[in-house]
């Protein structure tokens, strides 16, 4: 299993903060953003990771990481992504990385403190989700359960006016091989980005979509508000 962490975009929601440097860089109570995803790879048993960066300042990951062996990682592997595009085509730069290697995949704005070392564990194909119930899921990837099987997940609609659940897809996927396909054959969303919910929704129509909820603390950190909370959480936990 190999790792990939999605660090780039622009940052707008943080804007002034993102003109000086990386939304994945700035800090969630005493360390930044990016050590938390990298924290839940690594805890996991995955040390080979993939950062794709991306935005203006794809400079300063370097400066933070530099080999990333003071986080636990083994092989630390950088790529970045020319345009913002999406975290679907920014995973579609870690297929060679891959090597036909099964990914673990998490977006660096993402702060959880999930143990995930038993799904990595028993992963073997197709796709796996973690879902989190949230007050304000109309934010996110939505899934709809089967009403006949409600074990099932029928589809995922990105970010719903009106949600069918109030599960958040956390950014936390799990892929087979067949990942790297199913992106070539996506188009661009309306607002132009390869979206990793068609990838999702590919695994479902296929049937191989399995997912379970996300125990413990998550917290997509990319607003203002959500970036303060998760602070606080992390600094209480420290404590
Ligand atoms: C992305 C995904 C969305 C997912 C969310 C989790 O949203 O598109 O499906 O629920 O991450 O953080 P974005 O942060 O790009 O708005």
């Amino acid at each position: 299993m190999k790792g990939v962490i999605t660090a780039g975009g622009l940052g707008t929601r943080l804007y002034p903060l993102t003109h000086v440097t990386n939304k994945h860089l700035l800090p969630v109570y005493n360390k930044p953003m990016i050590f938390y995803p990298i924290q839940t790879l690594v805890n996991a048993g995955i040390d080979e990771i993939m950062i794709v960066v991306g935005g203006p300042h794809v400079g300063h990951f370097l400066n933070m990481l530099r080999t990333g062996k003071e986080l636990g990682i083994r092989h630390l592997e950088f790529a970045v992504q020319d345009k913002e595009g999406g975290i679907a085509q920014a995973l579609s730069l870690a297929e060679v990385f891959a090597e036909g290697d099964n990914v673990t995949v998490i977006l660096g704005d993402n702060t959880t403190d999930a143990d995930i070392s038993k799904d990595v564990a028993e992963f073997t194909d197709g796709a796996r989700i973690f879902l989190k119930e949230v007050p304000d899921p109309a934010r996110f990837g939505v899934p709809t359960f089967d009403p006949q099987d409600p074990s099932k997940i029928s589809k995922i609609t990105e970010k719903p006016k009106n949600p069918d659940s109030n599960f958040a897809v956390t950014g936390l996927y799990m892929y087979d091989r067949k990942v790297f396909d199913y992106i070539k054959t996506n188009k661009p969303s309306d607002r132009g980005e390869l979206e990793i919910t068609d990838v999702n929704n590919r695994y479902i129509e296929t049937g191989s979509l399995t997912w379970s909820k996300l125990s413990g603390y998550w917290r997509d950190a990319g607003t203002f508000d959500t970036l303060l909370e998760a602070g606080q959480h992390w600094a209480k936990k420290a404590k």
